[in-house]
């Protein structure tokens, strides 16, 4: 029997948790968590454990995809718009590839960020604490706005919960029907070269769905036309937080963070001997460790170790962010190690995080032909190693924002301040998004 409890993290150092300034506010705000209900059930979890396995066999492809940090600033709009595009993505990657896609977002508690330095330097050596997310502090730059507050804690989890129960009424009800496949388009993307490509699909995907009800098939009934499974994800990076939403199931005794389907740990903390790792090994859920340039062979080997032990298909996913110019030299050693180990592990390509860089005009962006080489580079490696080039994780939004450079209509670094909108990392758009999803599909199919 594991002595495996949600608090046992406390006993190995955790990395990058915030400087609470009172102990007893933030003890008064994770016990009230404690007694709140959980946002996603244990038989979610089981069963995207088994879509996860799938794709371990080669079977499917997944697609995760959201904001970098969620903000507090959130309206159904931008829920909606975000979910049209990841529908979008996951429709031409389906259609173009025949090959199923589980869909996931970085949604509904993706509001914690890990960061390299913890003071921002405002000029002149006027240092104050670094932005963390909404869930810890505020991205404006004043000292008073960059305390952490654990009231924040709560607001993040009523509008996770708010976030959550619009995706099930628009993944259920309706709205991510088949046959509404037009209505996923956005105006701003409709007249773009991609959006014009998608609607051609979308006009063959009306005909066979016609063909089909004109058969008799009656697609009111289908679940795979008239509802979509739609998975949440977030980073396990504030472990009080996890601790408060993880629950044991009464019938199996077994423990599910219920925070959200799916977590992973950030590459600055997935150290074998680190709190969030010890965190995860314990709980139930499908999990996800991103691999950065400085994580090793051996490194990887030991993560499946620990964290699937039983080696079960689609409990661990292992994602690479190596950058454009280093996967193919980074990641065929690490795939060969862990085929070798003989652990089943689903391989996802975050071709963002190791692409990020300041442009000339002075903003953190990425391009998007680096965001393609470096998916083209996984395909390579996973090719090379006999393994499955399982899936893909990118941060995204369905805004017309001007976040990241390039693409077919491209932006231009001279245009990054017209609508650079995000509180953390620069997101795809939605036709840079789109645009992405062809060239997956294209790789997926050859
Ligand atoms: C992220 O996913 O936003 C992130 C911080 O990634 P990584 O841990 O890969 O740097
Ligand atoms: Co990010």
């Amino acid at each position: 029997m594991s002595t495996w409890t949600p608090s046992t993290w406390r006993a190995s150092p955790a990395l990058q948790q915030p400087d609470w300034p009172d102990q007893a506010a933030l003890d008064a705000v994770l016990a009230r968590l404690a007694a709140l209900p959980p946002l996603v059930f244990a038989g979610e979890m089981r069963s995207l454990t088994r879509s996860l396995a799938r794709v371990c066999e080669g079977k499917a492809f997944v697609l995760q995809a959201g904001d970098c940090a969620e903000s507090f600033d959130f309206s159904a709009d931008s829920i909606r718009d975000k979910l049209k595009v990841i529908l979008q993505m996951a429709v031409v990657l389906t259609y173009e590839s025949e090959v199923p896609v589980v869909k996931m977002g970085r949604i509904a508690g993706q509001f914690a960020k890990p960061r390299s330095e913890p003071t921002e330097d405002l000029g002149g050596g006027n240092l104050i604490p670094s932005f963390r997310g909404h869930i810890v502090n505020d991205d404006a730059p004043t000292a008073e706005g960059r305390v952490a507050n654990p009231q924040r804690l709560l607001q993040a989890y009523h509008q996770s919960a708010a976030t959550m129960n619009l995706v099930r009424a628009f993944t259920k009800g309706g709205f991510a029907d088949l046959r509404h496949v037009h209505l996923w388009d956005q105006p701003f993307v409709k007249s773009s070269p991609q959006g014009q490509r998608y609607e051609r699909m979308a006009a063959e995907i009306d005909r066979i769905l016609r063909f089909m009800g004109a058969c008799g098939i009656d697609l009111d009934a289908a679940a795979g036309v008239n509802s979509v499974d739609f998975w949440t994800s977030h980073e396990a990076l504030l472990l009080g937080y996890e601790e408060s939403l993880t629950r044991q199931e009464a019938s199996t005794g077994r423990w599910y963070d219920c925070s959200a389907h799916l977590l992973w740990v950030g590459d600055r903390t997935r150290h074998l001997d680190g709190a969030h790792v010890a965190f995860l090994t314990g709980v139930e859920n499908p999990v996800a460790v991103k691999l950065g340039p400085s994580a090793t062979p051996a490194d990887a080997v030991a993560l499946c170790q620990r964290l699937n032990p039983d080696a079960a298909p689609g409990r661990l996913t292992l994602v690479s962010r190596m950058g454009a110019t280093r996967v193919r030299e980074l990641l065929p050693p690490i795939l060969r190690a862990v085929k070798a180990s003989g652990h089943p592990v689903v391989w996802v390509c975050d071709p963002m995080h190791g692409n990020t860089y300041v442009s000339p005009s002075g903003r953190k962006t990425r391009n998007f032909d680096d965001v393609l080489a470096e998916v083209q580079g996984f395909f390579a490696a996973c090719r090379e190693a006999g393994v499955w080039p399982g899936g893909l994780h990118v941060e995204l939004t369905g805004e017309d924002v001007t976040e990241c450079v390039g693409g077919s209509e491209a932006v231009l670094d001279s245009q990054l301040a017209e609508r650079y909108l995000t509180t953390c990392d620069p997101r795809l758009n939605a036709r840079q998004s789109l645009d992405l999803a062809f060239g997956v599909a294209e790789l997926l199919r050859n």
